[in-house]
């Protein structure tokens, strides 16, 4: 009985306290924050967001509280970025600014602050250039793709999908797309593609999947906001640092083995080249080159990569289900332009402006990441009459970049012709930001999209799409949102062309 009270007193005592240094905090920075919806005590606004889509409450409380406003998911204020205007102000035009990284923390628990996506400071400079360094090295550098190189390397297979899915049986596309993403990161980072059968490597795809899922779900929310609370209840997110703790295992062993065999000086892939930096910078008590980091950098390029590019795939495979005359149109512009010859390139995709609007705007009408990743203020700053001090916790809300109706029309339908101009040629938008403008903007952009291009331009020039039943009734309706908005698992049949 006592055990039962204290358990329940515990937990109250936790957050009347987190309830208490919240109100410290906002004492210190004098009440400054922009206005938004009055917060409950203990609970904050967490009431007015518990529709199980974050993304689409913050839209909500927009509309009512404008385009920069504060909420309390929890004990902790955050101020919103909602719209394509308030999003560029901040993110593009006070760059420096807001190039902070927010702590989350299901990932702080993980990462202690290191690695790139999760440090701050001159640590995330020195980590994230040479990142950037060495994908470029690899021929996958922001900008530009070598495609030669990518082919060289990546050895770049148009028989995208083995082992083949068997003709006409409907399968569930999530494993195999994950290992045919993963597999390109895994030869920049590791030197080594992994079979599609590797048991091992399915694990690891399957924990990546799991903790994306479980991160975006209401228990991925919830330990963001009480997260000493949580660690001592039970529930589906102790897997999240289980999940951690194998990848974690994997990366270690892959560093070991690259230890043991490389040729100092003459990097083949990601990790050969950051041990080599570590010896350069042995003497050095400030290097940020420690072993640590390096598990942490290459567990940021496999999560980064693996798990939003596939669920990107999988999404715009399932929107293509649901709308045949596009994925005809695609395939159309295909055949006209590649043919059925040879693969599609890279550098056919400036003369495919159909397939690379379709793209985009399945970019678009996902929002695979709808609220980012956190910011935090590296100094103080205005933005729209509000003054936001150093430290501000920030949440840059994406998806209204990409829902915003003074950027695209009918924003909440899927529209290629957001990206078309009058005569049909691609036309960008600067309202398109999946991966985030700004100083912390995705450095795998470019890599992502060259991914995004040549899978799904293979799959559709060999393969018709068919849903299994009536594609009317597919619903786009993310299965869970939070951190990624996950698609609802499904199944398709593919049929030689
Ligand atoms: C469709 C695929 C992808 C999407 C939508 C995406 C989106 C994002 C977003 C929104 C951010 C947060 C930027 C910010 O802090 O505001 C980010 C950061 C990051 N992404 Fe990606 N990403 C994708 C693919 C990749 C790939 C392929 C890689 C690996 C090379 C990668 C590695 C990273 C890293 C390392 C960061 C941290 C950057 C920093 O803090 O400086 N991402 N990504």
């Amino acid at each position: 009985m006592i055990t039962g009270m204290a358990g329940l007193l515990l937990p109250l005592l936790v957050l009347a306290l987190a309830w208490w240094g919240w109100g410290a905090r906002r004492a210190q920075m004098g009440g400054a924050l922009p206005p938004g919806p009055r917060p409950l005590p203990l609970l904050g606004n967490l009431l007015q967001l518990q529709s199980g889509r974050l993304d689409r409450a913050l839209l909500e409380l927009s509309r009512r509280w404008g385009s920069v406003f504060t909420v309390r998911p929890g004990p902790r204020p955050a101020v919103v970025l909602c719209g394509y205007a308030a999003l560029r102000d901040a993110l593009v035009l006070q760059a420096d600014a807001f190039s902070g990284c927010g702590a989350m923390a299901v990932f702080e628990r993980f990462t202690r602050g290191n690695g790139i996506v999760f440090s701050n400071g001159p640590r995330w400079r020195t980590l994230r250039n040479f990142a950037l360094g060495a994908l470029k090295e690899f021929g996958l550098g922001t900008r530009t793709i070598r495609s030669e190189s990518w082919r060289r390397r990546l050895r770049y297979d148009p028989a995208l999908l083995p082992p083949r899915p068997p003709s006409g049986t409907p399968f569930d596309p999530r494993r195999l797309l994950g290992n045919a993403v993963s597999n390109v990161i895994c030869s920049v980072v590791f030197g080594k593609r992994y079979g599609y059968g590797d048991p091992e490597f399915l694990r690891l795809l399957d924990l990546f999947n799991d903790n994306f899922r479980i991160m975006s779900s209401r228990w991925g929310e919830i330990y963001n906001i009480f997260p000493y609370l949580l660690d001592w209840l039970p529930g589906p997110h102790h897997r999240i640092f289980r999940n951690f703790a194998d990848l974690r295992v994997f990366i270690s062993e892959q560093i070991q083995r690259h230890q043991q065999t490389r040729q100092p000086g003459e990097p083949r892939d990601f990790i050969n080249c950051f041990l080599d930096q570590m010896d350069k910078e042995q003497q050095d008590p400030e290097s940020h080159f420690q072993e640590e980091t390096l598990v942490m950098t290459t567990h940021n390029l496999f999560f980064g990569d693996t798990e939003t590019t596939s669920t990107t795939l999988r999404y715009g495979l399932l929107i293509l289900l649901k709308y045949p005359e596009v994925a005809a149109k695609v395939q159309a512009e295909l055949d006209a332009v590649v043919g059925r010859a040879r693969a599609p390139r890279l550098e056919d995709r400036v003369r495919l402006p159909y397939t690379n609007a379709v793209l985009h705007e399945i970019q678009r009408f996902i929002s695979v990441l709808p609220l980012g990743l956190p910011r935090a203020l590296t100094r103080d700053a205005h933005l729209h009459s509000h003054f936001l001090p150093k430290g501000t916790f920030v949440i840059p809300l994406l998806v209204s970049a990409h829902r915003d109706p003074t950027q695209f029309k009918d924003p909440d339908c899927f529209n290629p012709t957001n990206f078309l101009d009058d005569k049909g040629e691609f036309q960008s938008n600067d309202a398109f930001m999946p991966f985030a403008p700004g100083r912390r903007m995705c450095l795998g952009a470019s890599l992502a999209r060259s991914e995004i291009f040549l899978f799904l331009t293979a799959i559709l020039q060999r393969f018709c799409l068919l849903p299994v039943g009536n594609p009317a009734n597919i619903d786009l309706t993310p299965h869970c949102t939070g951190l990624g908005n996950v698609p609802p698992a499904f199944r398709l049949r593919l049929v030689a062309r």
